[in-house]
């Protein structure tokens, strides 16, 4: 079993590597995914909580959050060799060159925000319920997970799938659409409560924000 999740993780090690990802990466955060709407959206208010972010990559998101708020703790996790580049602060724990499923010493360790950005449109659909499992397991008790996926639809959600596939060499791309989202969180744990957000939603179609947490304030 163990040596199932090495595979998938061995295809991706590679990912986000190269003057192709460089020079791509700039162009999507421009036109096709605002940091800055997301991180509005996401912490309406000063965040100084504790915060890991799954799938971190370069850091670009982590870094524009670390510009606002001044988390207690923040640590980024991230396969691939370089990841958290663009982050300068000594204070930010970085695992580089794993999965979270391998890191066993945070696996016990309980946050309150846990970020997955666009990583689940590049795990094969029966890798991506571990992996949520796994963070909502490490939710404190008013802990929230934040989900951002690319919906299917669109000519940016095309365009975004092509410079995967075919410029970033990624194997298992595949997006999910809110519905398929809602779907996945229901599977592992009928309790949750699941927020979106329509006007973040209708501002950069086709990104859409879950917001996953074990409160229940309706
Ligand atoms: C498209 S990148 C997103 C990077 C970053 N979140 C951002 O928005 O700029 C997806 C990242 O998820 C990472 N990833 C995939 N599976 C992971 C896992 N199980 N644990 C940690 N990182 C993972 C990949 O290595 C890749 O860097």
């Amino acid at each position: 079993m163990r040596e199932e999740n090495r595979s998938f993780g061995s295809a991706l090690r590679g990912y986000q590597e190269g003057w192709i990802f460089e020079l791509l990466a700039p162009v999507y955060r421009r036109f096709f995914f605002s940091i800055d709407l997301f991180i509005r959206f996401c912490f309406p208010s000063e965040f100084s909580g504790s915060l890991l972010d799954v799938g971190g990559g370069d850091g670009s998101v982590l870094a524009e959050i670390l510009k606002r708020h001044t988390p207690k703790k923040t640590i980024l996790v991230d396969p691939t060799p370089n990841a958290g580049s663009l982050i300068l602060d000594t204070n930010v724990v970085k695992y580089v060159g794993l999965y979270l499923q391998e890191i066993d010493e945070i696996k016990n360790e309980k946050f309150d925000v846990i970020l997955l950005v666009d990583v689940l449109h590049h795990i094969k659909p029966r890798d991506r319920k571990e992996l949520v499992t796994l963070t909502l397991s490490m939710l404190s008790t008013n802990g929230k997970l934040l989900i951002k996926e690319v919906g299917p639809k669109g000519i940016k959600s095309k365009l975004t799938y092509w410079a995967d596939v075919y410029i970033s060499k990624d194997p298992v791309v595949a997006f999910l659409s809110e519905y398929d989202l809602r779907v996945l969180i229901n599977e592992i744990n009928q309790e949750v409560q699941v927020k979106g957000n329509l006007l973040y939603n209708k501002k950069d179609f086709p990104n859409y924000c879950f917001e996953v947490s074990f409160q229940n304030d309706k």
